[in-house]
């Protein structure tokens, strides 16, 4: 295992500040249900100093003599100090992603991170609601750990197309979370529906913070409900990155803010922004 510190030029430096490249072995890389599959790699304790909401940047191996050119940015599903690991949860999606899922245990991954801003859990929120569809859930699953660390009481939502697609719910049932599950095939997921579960929650003082990830209809629906109750909230965007560290602009998005629309880069001042200032996609 190789692990340099990467000298970043200042101002690019992410919230951390201390980033990495790092060659990880591959302890194992399985499937987890039909979609997706977890990586999970023997990390040195430098990069495993991370924040909830985190992504590192991954090299896809190289295969067939072909290597993609970029770097795939990929939340981190979780980080284990104590037993020197890093994993991810990833759906192979193209060129990539496939390569990454034919990893073998013993195999080298070259990653760099961790980078980009993460989840804040502030000292006055002591109801979690955390809403999220698909690998989404992946992203908030290292936040899960950091809230029942704290102390925090945590109430999951978990949205998916069938029941056999809910990913995370034992992991989150295990930290002490009530978890709520809803499908398109059970007819459960609909907006509707979500915003009586979250009304129904928010009336038994059961909310102080929102966190969502990915779902342009979640964000919607979180800001609205967010914004009749006064709720704040975070959302970790997803975003397609080239350098993911705030160099070349690619990942630039709007935001709201108070004099009008900024401009912010994802992979530097974000991927978890606040709430109502993210805009829809
Ligand atoms: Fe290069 Fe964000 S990916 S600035």
């Amino acid at each position: 295992m190789n692990t340099v510190a990467l000298n970043v030029a200042p101002g690019m430096i992410p919230a951390n500040e201390r980033v990495f490249e790092s060659e990880c072995l591959v302890k194992s890389n399985i499937p987890v249900n039909n979609d997706y599959r977890l990586l999970v790699l023997d990390a040195p304790a430098e990069i495993l100093d991370c924040t909830p909401g985190q992504f590192f940047h991954i090299q896809c191996p190289v295969r067939g003599g072909h290597q993609p050119y970029l770097r795939r940015p990929m939340s981190i599903y979780g980080y284990f100090p104590e037993k020197g690991e890093l994993q991810f949860l990833y759906k192979i999606a193209g060129e990539g992603t496939a390569a990454l899922a034919e990893l073998v245990p013993g195999e080298n991954l070259n990653v760099v991170g961790p980078l980009g801003q993460g989840f804040d859990i502030r000292e006055d929120w002591d109801n979690l609601l955390l809403l999220a569809r698909g690998v989404g859930l992946a992203t908030l699953a290292p936040l899960a750990l950091e809230a029942q660390r704290r102390g925090k009481k945590l109430t999951a939502i978990c949205s998916a197309r069938s029941p056999q697609l809910l990913m995370s719910i034992d992991y989150f049932r295990d930290l002490g979370a009530d978890v709520m599950t809803v499908t398109d095939s059970e007819g459960t997921s609909d907006l509707a529906h979500l915003r009586t579960l979250i009304e129904q929650l928010i009336a038994d003082q059961r909310v102080d913070a929102f966190y969502t990830c990915g779902s342009n209809r979640l964000l919607k629906l979180l800001q609205d409900i967010g914004a009749a109750h006064d709720i704040p909230g975070q959302i970790a965007l997803e975003q397609q990155m080239a350098c993911g560290l705030g160099m070349c602009q690619c990942c630039v998005r709007s935001f709201r803010a108070e004099g009008g629309i900024v401009h912010k880069r994802v992979c530097k001042e974000g991927p978890v922004f606040e709430l109502q200032e993210a805009m829809g996609w």
